[in-house]
């Protein structure tokens, strides 16, 4: 996704915004820029490809100033190229914007502001913006700014510096996150927190139809129809280690080995101590409310859609509610069939997931009651739902989502007991059996990574793979597709997550000794007949990798490889299992030379459709 930094305070800019740009570089892109004010003047430098190209172009021709905006891009209209890179100015050069989202009525403006006279350079949706806030300019920028805006349909972070008010910077949002870091007489613009961690640790998020002037020594924020809105600042408890490597040569090995910190964080305060009693401060939902809850639609995406399908086992189980799981793209346009007594639960990393944030949308406009289950505290998608669970795995900086995905399962392991418990299904005996299952499971996560030299070693062999087969049954079939997602996304291998039992019904036709095949074989009352997919494959000169529990001796005997995770229930044997197939797709792709924190062509919050 496309990057916002600004500053504006008593120092260069510049510096402060290349390093910016670098922290955002993990949310994917292919072109960068800064725009400065110096002198009254506007300076822009922007070139295709990775920061550094930028960094040694500046080098060649530096800019000066101590008010800037700099952008990463991450292409939605128009090639990556230097004309496409943003900022973008206006006719006169005396307006320079960066943008964040997608101006979905961009065609028609660009046609009404060209019959206007206005020139464009680039085939962007973006510089529509700076030549609409130019034919709205009538003396002061604020206002021509909010009145461009309305003519605007779409999302939009938004930063602008124009040299008709050399000593502002101006920013807005809608849909796309923005953020304002407080600084000594001088201010730091972001699309995201840890950008700005290094610098202040006390910040306000603007709210969609927000829109704020910035000088060097206050901040104003208004809607956009100048209304003067109170925000209040946030502290951020991150550490700005916590958002660094921490020592791992990527973020995705150090968030794989953060998962038993974060599942305690997740667990932290929801659990009284002595009755055990389960309790969320956001979720905003009675007793009542949840004995009325009649059926329950889960919405997300990618990882997150994972989650959401081993939520509807654990919300059938512990819970007895129908229970769906919907892709938010799909969602949000077949008209779904939900009422009052529908409950949506929305699951994201990043809380501002376009599709699901469309699909929140939806399912208020449709009167359903709407939680969200998010890591990001007052992202769009948590503001959005009458009641918020966090997952609070701090930040997930790797494009390939692996601490979220195993918090997200622990939200809901508690929510599907909560609900059971509230709904006089679960007695508490048994409730205190299962939170006591979860208590113990931080330490048996740990344990799980000791499999990693075992995934090293198997990654060695699978690294030249082209395709890869992932199997599963039960709660081990989304954490087969899971585990297929993984590889993909940071290896490039074509990988396929598939219901075990479904081999027979045309997969198995893929087998040969080509294929490797990985198997969720975890104890429970499928375990037989997962040995009996392992056999169909090994009959046809298929490899096998078998995910097993520890003290599972005769499985070595049916596989060619097996990783062992300990044992847990079987509600909770997912968050286990998933652990050996993230270190398996994190070594791969490391062997494969790929770029794992930030795989190809991918955002690590896609806010676009
Ligand atoms: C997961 O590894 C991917 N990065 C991607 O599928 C991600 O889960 C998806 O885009 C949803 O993101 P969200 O959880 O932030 O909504």
């Amino acid at each position: 996704m496309c990057g916002i930094f600004g500053y504006i305070g008593k120092k260069e800019a510049v510096p402060f915004i290349l390093e910016g740009l670098k922290k955002l570089e993990y949310r994917g892109y292919d072109s960068a820029g800064i725009a400065t004010l110096d002198n009254n003047k506007i300076f822009v430098s922007k070139r295709a490809g990775k920061i550094i190209e930028l960094e040694t172009f500046l080098k060649q021709r530096p800019i000066s100033g101590e008010i800037g905006i700099g952008h990463t891009r991450w292409a939605t209209h128009g090639q990556p190229s230097d004309s496409n890179s943003h900022p973008h100015e206006d006719c006169t050069g005396k307006i320079a914007v960066v943008h964040n989202g997608i101006i979905e009525n961009y065609l028609e403006l660009r046609r009404q502001l060209h019959e206007k006279g206005h020139k464009f350079s680039s085939t962007t949706d973006t510089e529509v913006l700076a030549h609409l806030i130019e034919d709205n300019y009538h003396g002061d920028l604020l206002k021509a700014v909010a009145l461009a805006l309305k003519f605007v349909r779409g999302s939009y972070a938004l930063a602008v510096i124009s040299e008709h008010a050399p000593d502002q910077i101006i920013v807005a949002r809608s849909g796309s996150p923005l953020i304002v870091g407080f600084g000594d007489k001088e201010y730091f613009i972001s699309s995201d927190i840890p950008a700005i961690l290094k610098y202040t640790d006390e910040i306000i998020k603007l709210d969609n139809g927000e829109i704020a002037i910035l000088t060097k020594n206050q901040i104003k924020v208004f809607t956009l129809d100048g209304s003067p809105v109170i925000k209040k600042k946030e502290l951020i408890s991150w550490d700005p280690q916590s958002a660094e490597k921490g020592g791992y040569s990527h973020f995705m090995l150090k968030e794989i080995h953060e998962q038993p910190s974060a599942i305690r964080k997740t667990i932290e305060g929801r659990i009284a101590a002595e009755s055990h009693r389960i309790h969320f401060d956001e979720l905003n939902l009675s007793d009542e409310e949840i004995r009325q809850v009649n059926r329950i639609v889960f919405t997300a995406c990618g990882t997150s859609w994972h989650a959401a399908l081993i939520g509807e086992y654990l919300f059938e189980q512990f819970a007895r509610i129908p229970t769906e799981v919907e892709y938010a793209a799909e969602f949000r346009y077949r008209h779904p069939i939900i009422d009052k007594n529908t409950l949506v639960i929305a699951i994201t990393q990043s809380g501002e997931t376009a599709d699901t944030l469309g699909a929140v949308w939806e399912a208020k406009a449709q009167n359903a009651k709407v939680i969200s289950i998010c890591n990001v505290v007052g992202s769009s998608i948590a503001r959005e739902s009458h009641g918020v669970v966090y997952t609070n795995a701090g930040p997930e900086i790797g494009v390939a989502s692996t601490k979220a995905f195993t918090t997200q399962l622990t939200v809901l392991y508690l929510l599907a007991i909560l609900f059971g418990k509230r709904r006089g299904l679960i007695s508490d005996t048994e409730s205190i059996k299962f939170i006591n299952d979860l208590i113990e499971l931080p330490g048996k996560v740990e344990d799980a990574l000791y499999c990693e030299p075992a995934a090293e070693k198997i990654a060695e062999c699978l690294s030249k793979a082209t395709n890869a087969l992932y199997l599963g049954r039960g709660k081990g079939f989304p954490i087969a597709l899971e585990g297929a997602l993984k590889l993909k996304e940071v290896s490039y291998i074509h990988a396929e997550g598939y219901p075990a039992a479904e081999m027979k019904h045309g997969p198995i036709a893929l087998i040969d000794q080509h294929m490797p095949v990985v198997v969720l074989a975890l104890a429970g009352r499928r375990y037989d007949k997962i040995l009996g997919n392992i056999e169909e494959v090994k009959a046809r000169g298929g490899i096998v990798i078998a995910v097993a529990c520890v003290g599972n001796e005769e499985i070595k005997e049916r596989v060619d490889e097996a990783i062992f995770i300990p044992k847990t229930s079987e509600a909770l044997s997912p968050i286990l299992a998933v652990i050996p197939l993230q270190l398996l797709a994190y070594y791969i792709a490391v062997k494969r030379g790929c770029h794992v924190d930030q795989p190809r062509n991918l955002a690590k919050s896609v806010t676009v459709e």
